[in-house]
């Protein structure tokens, strides 16, 4: 089949491991540059350039979106869809998982357990906020970020008021959340493959740190998960409508907790700590897709 992998660079270390395994299952392979892509809508029909040239129609499109270019990336990936290509994620799915704040929404809206969380745009009624959350300390998130940048554990409601007057003022959206200390420095990364755990992996931080991503200096451990945790991960996935996906667990006493599900996870951590060819899961997963009719969601 072919198949076209959506990346900024084929040097990436998930773009080149995926264009391996397509390889090593006689695919045809085609690294599309999300911003090389010029997107054709006329008389009805959809058509798609790279580098100026009408790209050959793959049978699968696997998209990297990475968060600089999320907005264009986006209409990248709805473009496909409109062609009828099947895509693993659809960018609607995309979209949710990389807004904490719409995510959380999303979450709570379908009972999926997550540590309490609060937004708010101006001061008014934050100590009650904060209160709600168990008090300080507490996690301040920016809506978009990713692997750990901005995640702070901030001690009291003086610095809480401090950082968010400066997060406004940059225009940028955050999430409050109650701080999980019985999970300090650790968590629990579970990749989800077409409704299925394929590997698993538990990070625990740098001593110092009480973020676990592995590019804040997280290291990782094999894991087999429970049972409780390999069921969140993949009802979060599912709930969400993503092929691919990095769900991120807390572990608590009562069980596991959803931080957030990545809709572009790498593969290079996951691969390392597991052993686990990620990049083959993903590549049979879009063989199945690949032979699947697709309807367009026109909406969104
Ligand atoms: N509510 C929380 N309680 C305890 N630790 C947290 C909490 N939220 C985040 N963390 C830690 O910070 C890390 C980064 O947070 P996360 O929400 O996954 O954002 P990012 O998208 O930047 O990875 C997590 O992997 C976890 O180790
Ligand atoms: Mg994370």
């Amino acid at each position: 089949m072919r198949v076209a992998i959506l990346s900024r660079s084929r040097f990436i270390y998930s773009t080149r491991r995926l264009i391996e395994a397509a390889k090593e299952r006689g695919h045809d392979v085609t690294v599309v540059n999300t911003l090389a892509c010029a997107l054709v809508m006329v008389d009805g029909n959809f058509a798609l350039l790279h580098h100026g040239q009408p790209l050959e129609r793959p049978d699968v499109v696997i998209p990297r979106i990475g968060t600089s270019i999320t907005e264009y990336g986006l209409s990248v990936v709805k473009q496909f869809e409109l062609m009828g290509v099947p895509v693993l994620n659809n960018h609607r799915a995309i979209s949710l998982s990389r807004d904490k704040l719409r995510a959380a929404q999303f979450m709570a809206s379908v009972d999926l357990p997550t540590p309490p969380t609060v937004a708010l745009r101006d001061p008014a009624g934050l100590e009650g906020l904060v209160a709600q959350l168990g008090g300080p300390p507490v996690i301040v998130k920016p809506a978009r970020g990713t692997q750990g940048v901005g995640v702070m554990l901030m001690e009291s409601v003086e610095s809480i008021r401090a950082i968010s007057e400066t997060m406004w003022g940059l225009g940028q959206n955050f999430i409050m959340q109650k701080f999980v200390s019985e999970a300090r420095g650790r968590d629990v990364r579970a990749f989800v493959v077409g409704g299925r755990v394929v590997a698993a992996m538990r990070r625990i931080s740098d001593e110092s740190d009480f973020r676990a991503n592995i590019h804040r200096g997280g290291r990782g451990q094999q894991l087999t998960l429970p049972r409780a945790y390999s069921q969140l991960a993949v009802r979060a996935s599912t709930k969400m409508g993503l092929e691919v996906a990095g769900v991120d667990l807390l572990e608590t006493r009562l069980g596991p907790l959803l931080l957030e599900v990545n809709s572009s996870p790498g593969l290079e951590g996951i691969e390392r700590y597991t052993g686990v060819n990620v990049a083959t899961a993903i590549l049979k997963r879009a063989e199945d897709l690949s032979r699947r009719k697709v309807r367009p969601d026109i909406t969104g």
